[in-house]
């Protein structure tokens, strides 16, 4: 495989504060790929310096052999940026934004022309083509946005949450416009806090934390490293931080957390679940629920979020 995105070392600092710290990895081309983390862990910081509208502090990023401080116009050419608020202009219809934005890349007329029939198309607008950018719908508008950053033919799309604040059909719909642009040979970088989207979409994950990278894999690879059960408790009275210090230390149990719904164990691949009730008898506990399941990405996402990861 080609990598298209490389990151060597890269740090970023605001003052004294360290966004990111020493981050190195590769995107391989035609992938997509997901990068997760809670709230400041440095993504968006991330894709800033790789679209150029911020410099590293230390270390490098190269888009297709590009530095993206040293070779920025090329670099810049090579990428299209879907930031989080929308980039066209709602004054403007959708077939006028496409020529402002093709414009800005240089790209000739007769090929924005050509290109945005294309893209209009794939992304299911064509019909919208004379409206106002403004009358659209929040979908359709995500979907410009997308589309204003494909004019210029770019080999790697990068999308910072790009499905906050749809409802559940559009975000559907943007994963298949997702889908086909990768199918077009696209590679896609993503960012998002939707564990479902990330699992259904991206052929790797990134996790990271505090401006490290936590860790990186196909999801079925990171929810099977996240143990082999997921058991959901829920008992009365529910004092379930004094029976989690106990839970924690039994030999089969990777990590344990009090949530919504009880206590929630991630244990490795023995079921000691015997002994787990015992515990919870032993401390006076009457167990309501009991559920079983395999990790999903959630679980994954919890644990690198989380000071410790096993
Ligand atoms: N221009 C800036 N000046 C100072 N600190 C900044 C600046 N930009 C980002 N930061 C800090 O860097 C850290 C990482 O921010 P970043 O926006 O990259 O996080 P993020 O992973 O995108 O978070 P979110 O999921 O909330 O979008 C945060 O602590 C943020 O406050
Ligand atoms: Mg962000």
């Amino acid at each position: 495989m080609e990598p298209i995105i490389e990151i060597r070392s890269l740090s970023k600092n605001y003052g004294n504060f360290t966004a990111l710290d020493n981050v190195s990895l590769t995107i391989e081309k035609g992938t997509i790929f997901g990068l997760l983390g809670p709230n400041g862990a440095g993504k968006s910081t991330l894709i800033k310096i790789l679209s150029c509208q911020t410099r590293p502090s230390g270390g490098h990023a190269y888009v297709s052999g590009l530095d993206v401080v040293s070779d920025k116009k090329e670099a810049l050419s090579i990428i299209g940026i879907v930031p989080q608020e929308n980039s066209f202009y709602d004054e403007l219809t959708i077939n006028e934004n496409l020529m402002y934005f093709g414009s800005l890349y240089g790209v000739p007329i007769i090929e924005i022309k050509k290109r945005s029939h294309r893209i209009l198309d794939m992304l299911h607008l064509s019909e919208k083509s004379e409206s106002f950018s403004g009358t659209l719908s929040g979908g359709m508008k995500t979907r410009l946005n997308i589309a204003c950053a494909l004019i210029h033919k770019p080999e790697a799309l990068i999308l910072d949450e790009p499905s906050v604040g749809l409802d559940p059909v559009s975000r559907k719909a943007l994963w298949d416009t997702i889908r086909a642009v990768n199918w077009e040979g696209t590679t896609i970088l993503i960012t998002t806090h939707y564990m479902e989207e990330a699992d259904l979409l991206c052929d790797r994950i990134l996790i990271m934390n505090r401006g490290k990278i936590v860790v990186e894999g196909k999801p079925s690879e990171l929810k099977n490293a996240a143990g082999e059960h997921v058991i959901q408790i829920t008992s009365i009275p529910g004092n379930y931080q004094v029976i989690k210090s106990k839970v924690e230390s039994l030999e089969s149990v990777l990590s344990c957390s009090v949530n919504d719904k009880g206590l929630k164990i991630n244990l490795r691949d023995e079921l000691p679940i015997q002994t787990i009730l015992e515990i919870f008898g032993s401390e006076g506990e009457k167990i309501k629920n009991v559920e079983s399941t395999r990790p999903s990405l959630e679980d994954v996402f919890i644990h690198a979020a989380g000071e410790e990861w096993h």
